[in-house]
């Protein structure tokens, strides 16, 4: 049984209203723009912004809300604590660290932002901590497929809020995103345009493109949306940035929809998961 979605917006587990679509990451390093960059993604309407500690653009990101002077409940922010900053004590000071950086005195969503085996519980029991102190509005994690799931819920007094994880038409993720249904914890895709790679010239979604007058980006986007799953597609040019978010206004037929479910080949951009959970890579 599918969510009933607003416009732009889904409520999490604990109530908190969360944009479906938001800015994904874009680096410091990439672009010799940055603040153009994300000034024009807020003139687009985006208002959830995505960070991490390992993307290191959190200082200027901070900096670019705090001379913007917008009102702090205007945007969403969502950060997340990296592999090598995992534990109980460690966590607590990475989200310090996190939140000097962008110059705010809470966050409305704190990730982990790939599962490690150890330390494990103590990393989430961080995250209840700064959740119970009322520093961040909802906390969850990322890159966490069911058996991740399952251990944290052995423990677990806080169910995550998002599992922010690899989504795409090749990669659907269907197994994890039916059990993040079951479980009531949001899904939302990072690489929704699976990097604006082979995806984006895929016949079907080409056809899809043709028959709606949509590009298709929008096409891959709704299709995110009526599945329930949030999205965090991210560029750094203005009319992409305002194609990619005016997706509201029209919808895919369900026919349509199960074309594109069947794309699926399980195809990622990036690792999974599991190959990193036992080694100590970080
Ligand atoms: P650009 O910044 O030049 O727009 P993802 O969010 O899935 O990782 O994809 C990001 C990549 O997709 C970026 O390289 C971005 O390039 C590209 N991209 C983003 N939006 C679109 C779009 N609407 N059409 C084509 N490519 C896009």
């Amino acid at each position: 049984m599918k969510k009933e979605y607003g416009k732009n917006k889904v409520k999490l587990n604990n109530g908190v209203e969360m944009p479906m679509l938001g800015f994904g990451s874009v680096l410091e390093s990439d672009v010799p723009n940055f603040r153009a960059v994300y000034e024009s993604a807020w003139d687009a309407g985006y208002r959830l912004f995505d960070t991490a500690a390992d993307y290191g653009n959190q200082t200027a990101l901070g900096q670019w809300l705090i001379n913007s002077g917008r009102k702090r409940e205007s945007y969403f922010l969502t950060g997340k604590v990296a592999q090598y900053e995992q534990g109980y004590e460690e966590t607590l000071a990475a989200f310090q660290k996190t939140i000097k950086e962008l110059q705010t005195d809470y966050l409305d969503l704190y990730l982990i932002h790939w599962p490690k085996e150890k330390p494990f519980f103590e990393t989430w029991r961080a995250m209840e901590k700064l959740y119970d102190d009322g520093l961040v509005r909802a906390v969850g994690v990322s890159n966490f497929e069911a058996n991740h799931l399952d251990r944290l819920l052995t423990k677990a007094k806080i169910v995550p809020a998002v599992d922010q994880i690899e989504t795409h038409p090749y990669f659907s993720n269907h197994v994890t995103h039916a059990y993040l249904e079951e479980l009531n914890i949001q899904h939302q895709a990072w690489s929704p345009l699976g990097h604006g790679g082979a995806e984006l010239n895929d016949v079907k979604i080409s056809e899809s493109s043709k028959k709606y007058g949509k590009t298709p980006a929008q096409v891959i986007l709704r299709w995110h949306y009526q599945r329930g799953v949030a999205a965090i597609p991210k560029s750094t040019n203005t009319v992409r940035q305002r194609e990619n978010i005016s997706i509201f206004d029209w919808q895919l037929s369900p026919q349509d929809e199960k074309i594109i479910d069947s794309l699926q080949k399980g195809e990622r951009v990036m690792g999974a998961p599991d190959e990193n959970y036992k080694a100590d890579l970080w």
